[in-house]
């Protein structure tokens, strides 16, 4: 079974052979058997089985969500309210989900994850990326990356998320049981091991137990660094060869030097400086040091409760200072390349079939008109699900 889609006013490849969006216009392209079998300009597209017109609207690979923490029970609205009101994030408010994480059952927050990454399909999310971190025993953490694995693409080990309350007189014996008995039960079920470094959590030392235990026992590292303080942690990413470092929020000239000379992505989640009030990280002087940027939502209940790609593109061109074409590659490909993985985020033959259409003429107008639903339809692996 073949579907073409017709009528591409702008179709952004990303095609990893050339630079930047690789656009054609005025084009079309071919999906079969779940992948993209053939994409050019319109007046040469072959004939297919079936037929979707995208009268003339732009084209883009799905949005690869390489960042989000989406299983857990409960919500805090009342933390944000706060928040506003002027109350500093800090790590800390991630025990109020684990209670609450803890208490649900499994079916609950099987639920709770599907309606996530069904919010994120509706939006255009192709691949999305889901971490532990919010059950912080070996059973409970076990029970996250399960159920994870059963929805999400990607799946990563985040026991070392913060020292829950019954260990806090024991950070030591806590990182210990997170690098053994906790990994090998969640090691089956993981690809990825990530640990929060920053004040409040795990320092360099402890993350570094925890991630080179995690790479023994199979799992690749990517790290939260530098969200909070311009800590440790961008540099253990890069000494790691961690897929990325996420946040980079505060970085010094050595980080930014240390990424860009390295092929760990500096992975930006501007909701949740938004949602935070925290300073916007760099991205300008990210790029221009030429490091490699991918954007994601970060989407948890703490310090940001946003699943949209479309909303951190937006905010990164207003007030990070990326072009349009910048923020939808960073989007795209970047979130690919902080998976490390080669057949999402681009739109050429073999890549797998994760198609959005935009209700617009270009990519441009996901920041142009912020806020603004914009999602035509959606292939994930050749399967329409919008
Ligand atoms: O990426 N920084 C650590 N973890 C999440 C926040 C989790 C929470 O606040 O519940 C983050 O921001
Ligand atoms: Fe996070």
């Amino acid at each position: 079974m073949s579907t073409l889609i017709a009528n591409i006013g702008e179709l952004v490849t990303n095609d990893p052979d050339g630079t930047g969006l690789g656009i054609v216009r005025d084009a079309a392209l071919v999906i079969e058997d779940g992948e993209i079998a053939w994409t050019g300009p319109a007046a040469k597209a072959p004939a297919a089985d079936a037929a979707f017109d995208a009268g003339g609207r732009a084209v883009l690979p799905g949005f690869v969500d390489s960042h989000a923490h989406l299983v857990f029970a409960g919500e805090r609205a009342e933390e944000f309210a706060a928040r506003m009101s002027g109350r500093p994030y800090a790590a800390g408010g991630i025990r109020t989900t684990v209670e609450r994480t803890r208490a649900a059952s499994d079916d609950d927050l099987r639920a709770n994850l599907r309606r996530l990454i069904g919010e994120m399909a509706r939006q255009g999310t192709t691949t999305v990326e889901c971490k532990s971190g919010y059950g912080l025993t070996v059973e409970q953490e076990e029970r996250a990356v399960r159920i994870a694995a059963e929805l999400a693409d990607e799946v990563t080990y985040l026991g070392a998320h913060v020292v829950p309350a019954e260990y806090q007189d024991d950070a030591a014996a806590y990182t210990r049981l997170a690098a053994t008995d906790m990994l090998a039960a969640c090691a089956p079920h993981a690809r990825w091991v990530d640990v929060f470094c920053e004040e409040g959590a795990f320092d360099a030392d402890q993350a570094r137990e925890v991630l080179q235990a995690g790479i023994k026992a199979g799992l690749a590292p990517r790290l939260h660094a530098n969200q909070l303080t311009q800590g440790p942690a961008v540099q253990l990413a890069v000494e790691l060869d961690a897929a990325s470092a996420d946040h980079c929020t505060f970085l010094s000239d050595a980080d930014i030097d240390a990424l860009a000379s390295s092929q760990t992505v500096a992975t930006l989640l501007p909701g949740v400086e938004f949602s935070t009030r925290q300073p916007y990280p760099d991205a300008r002087r990210l790029l221009d040091a030429g490091a490699t940027v991918a954007l994601a939502t970060d989407c948890n209940p703490g310090s940001c409760y946003s699943s949209s790609m479309a909303f951190c593109v937006a905010v990164a061109v207003r007030d990070m200072h990326m072009t349009p074409a910048e923020a939808v590659w960073s989007a795209t490909a970047g979130g690919a390349r902080a998976l490390r993985r080669s057949d999402v985020g681009h739109l050429t033959p073999g890549a797998r079939a994760d198609v959005h259409v935009l209700d617009a003429p270009s990519h441009i107008h996901l920041a142009y008109r912020p806020g603004v639903p914009q999602t035509h339809a959606v292939w994930k692996a050749g399967v329409q699900v919008r």
